[in-house]
């Protein structure tokens, strides 16, 4: 069957502490999301090792990933899910990209230097060559869109440098990756600083709800949610960050629009509605979670996922791959 749908591709680190804020933003609209696109969900370990790991907690966490995507609602059958390090091409592309990128242009990158400042004892190359290999990632399956966060926007426009660099030495080589900022997903607030937006890293766990917390951890969080000292349940993100959050959350998980949601709390008070709003929140990830259990304890499945995704993402890989070596001038047997 020929598949003209443009690509998407995304990069997901193997850490299974993925929050709401994902879920809400990103994760529910990924069956969505394959209808329109050929989809690549890779696990980056190899980005993973940049920083030190402990070896047996990145394995865990690779197949908890996979597990978690999944039983968001992510379907193997309609979507490449794959492991990074399980296609070899990736690290192929990277280095012929290498050769290709700038000293200059990697000292800029903004995630480097942060990096770098946290892993003091440890800036090793791979760290600084980080973005290659994601440019690696993107370019090799002639991706078309890339859905990432704003923190990643500075290495996918280095990505699209080294394809005009590239292109313009070797006509019609990589297809331009285009960004997708995810607006069209709902922006979720930290709950206990809600101007900011909620982190997956935040070290305050009380402002972050985590898709595998436990529902009573939810309804505590919840409960503790900021708000504000007056006692009007009102959409109002400029005066009333903590209550336009908790009605953004209600209303995204309850499927209701914001002003339902508002006028279902008119003249109840605070206590009740983050009571409801954590109720919503557990109704929907309960089965999320079960399911969520229920692949994992399925090595063999997940490995099945794997290995189909693998042999999937290494017969596109290795066209683009083929391509390169002979443009580059390497000799194909
Ligand atoms: N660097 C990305 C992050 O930390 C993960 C990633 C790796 C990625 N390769 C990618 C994202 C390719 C998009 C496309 O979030």
């Amino acid at each position: 069957m020929i598949d003209n749908r443009p690509v998407s591709y995304s990069g997901v680190q193997p850490s299974g502490n993925l929050t709401i804020g994902n879920y809400l933003g990103a994760i529910k609209n990924f069956p969505i999301y394959s209808e329109q696109y050929k989809c690549f969900y890779c696990v980056v370990d190899q980005h993973a090792i940049t920083v030190r790991q402990v070896p047996a907690e990145l394995r865990r966490r690779t197949y908890e990933t996979l597990a978690l995507y999944i039983a968001c609602g992510l379907d193997p059958e309609k979507n490449t899910l794959y492991v990074q390090s399980h296609v070899p091409a990736h690290t192929e592309m990277a280095w012929m990209l290498n050769c290709f990128t700038m000293f200059g242009e990697l000292s800029r990158m903004t995630q480097f230097k942060d990096k770098s400042q946290k892993h003091a004892d440890n800036i090793n190359a791979g760290l600084f060559t980080y973005p290659v290999l994601m440019a690696a990632d993107i370019l090799l399956y002639q991706t078309n869109v890339v859905p990432i966060g704003h923190d990643q926007k500075q290495h996918l426009e280095l990505a699209r440098d080294i394809v005009d660099r590239f292109n313009q030495l070797y006509p019609d080589t990589f297809t331009m990756p285009e960004p997708i900022i995810a607006k069209s997903g709902a922006k979720i607030m930290s709950l206990a600083e809600p101007t900011q937006k909620m982190s997956k890293s935040d070290e305050n766990e009380n402002a972050v709800v985590r898709i595998l917390d436990a529902p009573d951890a939810i309804m505590r969080k919840f409960k503790r949610a900021v708000t504000d000292s007056d006692s009007e349940i009102r959409f109002d993100p400029e005066n009333k960050p903590g209550v336009s959050n908790l009605l953004t959350i209600y209303s995204c998980f309850s499927g209701k629009t914001i002003e339902e949601s508002e006028r279902e709390f008119d003249g109840k008070g605070y206590g009740d509605f983050k009571a409801a709003v954590g109720q919503v929140c557990c109704d929907k990830l309960i089965p999320v979670q079960e399911e969520y259990r229920r692949i994992l304890a399925d090595k063999a499945y997940l490995e099945e996922v794997m290995k189909k995704g693998a042999d999937e993402a290494s017969y596109y890989a290795r066209k683009t791959l083929s391509k390169v070596r002979r443009k580059l001038g390497f000799v194909n047997l």
